[in-house]
């Protein structure tokens, strides 16, 4: 936008619920404000709170795309609010809080519970082959397997992979592309001990990569651009292998 352009007034269509209170009922509130340069729906909301209305809830710590508190459905699509510039979006914007996730009120969730379970669940940390020596050298890990590594831990847990996923949507055990690229990090991870044969049992059941309907939007939707599709593929290359060694293994 030039300092020149007409401002737009934008118009915001906003999700209001309270849980807590037994008077709330869930509804939508408008509220309009003045586009000023560089507005993202972080800005805006936080104008809007300020301005308007007091009591409108909705989550934010870092406001650069890291925490991943700010994720909200924005025009029907999940996106973090202090990542979306208004400027892309049309005049009339409507925002919901994420599905799945547990509504604390207005565009709050709880993706915390989420991605507590999902941790249990999968046991995501790292079980040690050997016990723990302090005097120990420590291990050489290849660059490329690093880097692997690290590229699996730079999801920000916002939730908009869950959120945006039919099955997740309707069955909330299963993994989606959060869970299944925490499961992909640790089993490239050459200090953890679990085998491909347990592995498979974590991730080949309902709950896993094969019950992935493959809609995709998941890769589409998360703002860090992991590759989820690429990291189903090895989950199932890997687990698959496991099970064929395992039968053939039983057939001799
Ligand atoms: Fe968010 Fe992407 Fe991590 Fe999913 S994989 S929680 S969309 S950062
Ligand atoms: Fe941290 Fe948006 S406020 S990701």
């Amino acid at each position: 936008m030039s300092d020149t352009a007409t401002a737009r007034r934008l118009r915001f269509e906003i999700f209001r619920y309270n849980p807590e209170d037994e008077d709330s009922v869930p509804h939508t509130d408008v509220f309009e404000l003045e586009e000023t340069p560089f507005m993202t729906l972080y800005i805006a909301l936080s104008q809007i709170r300020e301005k308007q209305d007091p009591g409108l809830q909705f989550d934010f710590a870092c406001r650069s795309a890291i925490c991943g508190s700010c994720a909200m459905m924005v025009n029907g699509r999940p996106a973090l609010a202090c990542r979306t510039l208004t400027a892309d979006l049309p005049e009339s914007i409507q925002l919901y809080p994420l599905p799945t996730f547990k509504l604390i009120g207005d565009l709050s969730v709880d993706t915390g519970t989420w991605f507590r379970e999902m941790a249990e669940k999968t046991e995501a940390w790292i079980h040690e082959r050997l016990p723990f020596d302090p005097d120990a050298t420590e291990e050489r890990m290849s660059d490329d397997v690093a880097a692997a590594i690290y590229e699996g831990d730079r999801c920000i847990e916002c939730g908009c992979c869950v959120a945006s996923c039919g099955l997740a949507n309707v069955d909330d055990t299963f993994l989606a592309g959060a869970g299944l690229n925490r499961v992909a990090r640790f089993m490239m991870d050459p200090r953890d001990s679990r085998s491909d044969a347990e592995w498979f049992d974590i991730v080949a059941g309902d709950q896993g990569v094969f019950a992935c309907i493959g809609m995709m939007a998941c890769e589409d939707v998360c703002p860090k651009e992991l590759p989820l599709l690429e990291v189903y593929a090895y989950l199932r290359r890997r687990t698959l292998g496991a099970r064929f060694v395992a039968k053939s293994d039983r057939a001799v």
